[in-house]
């Protein structure tokens, strides 16, 4: 049997593409080599993963203009990530630092709730560098670089986001594994997939709305339930990572649901 370092569900679209589960072996090498604070190692990407890249750029760019809360706009303009080849951590964190000094350094996939806070807590945001399959460019059923990119870097941009996060990062210290599953629903329908009201419109800011147009454009139809902003309710909330989700949680404004998250983390830690 042939060894795989990375096992991929039957079920993933990759499964059956030798290629491409070779291309998932050898980045994964990359960050299994990587010890942290050095330099991010480059990713050799193929011409058809840029293109994958381009392809899902392309069609994200006018929902982006139509759908993404103004303050996340106006950073993912700064950051200005390449449209056509799909940028390396190296080149995003030189960007990063001239924020709040958070960086991204590489994972060979997912890692815990835990172990990722705990590095927020250390301004550090665990991502991944390979891109999802090119049969299925809309749909990926785990993070990529797309979703670690074009998701989450401009919010690292954000001083609020970047506070909050750390916030996250010194209540995952002290949490038990009830308080982390608190802390990781929280985190889940708020910086992954919270929506805000923006002048009588609903708009996304979560890294898994930003980084998907099907799941963005759905959480703006007005054809999915919306819950209140009720933190302690969404923290008895669970999820499921593997499919579009049921309802998304819709804060009064981007401002308020930063500093509601912050007090609740407050309260937690
Ligand atoms: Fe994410």
């Amino acid at each position: 049997m042939e060894y795989r370092l990375i096992e991929l569900d039957p079920e993933h679209p990759g499964f059956r593409d030798a290629r491409y589960r070779a291309r998932r072996d050898a980045i994964a090498h990359i960050a299994l080599a990587y010890r942290s604070g050095d330099p991010v190692p480059l990713a050799p990407y193929s011409e058809e993963e840029h293109a994958v890249w381009q392809g899902i750029r392309q069609a994200l760019a006018p929902v982006h203009q139509e759908s993404i809360a103004t303050p996340l706009l106006e950073l993912e303009r700064a950051l200005d990530l390449d449209q056509e080849r799909i940028p390396q951590l190296r080149d995003v964190n030189r960007r990063l630092r001239q924020g709040a000094g958070f960086s991204m350094e590489p994972v060979a996939g997912l890692v815990t709730p835990r172990i990722f806070m705990e590095h927020l807590g250390r301004r550090i945001f665990l991502s991944t560098q390979y891109i999802r399959h090119h049969s299925r460019p809309f749909y990926t059923p785990e993070p990529d670089v797309v979703h670690e990119l074009v998701g989450h870097a401009a919010s690292l941009l954000h001083p609020g986001i970047c506070a909050l996060s750390q916030a996250f990062g010194r209540a995952a210290l002290k949490a038990d594994a009830q308080d982390m599953e608190r802390l990781t629903r929280i985190y889940w329908y708020t910086l992954e997939f919270g929506v805000v009201m923006e002048q009588g419109q609903v708009k996304g800011y979560g890294a898994g709305l930003l980084s998907s147009v099907g799941e963005l454009e759905r959480a703006c139809s007005g054809e999915v339930p919306l819950l209140d902003w009720d933190l302690d309710a969404v923290c008895a909330l669970p999820y499921d990572p593997t499919t579009f989700q049921p309802y998304y949680v819709l804060a009064p404004s981007f401002e308020q649901a930063l500093s509601d998250i912050a007090a609740w983390l407050a309260v937690q830690s």
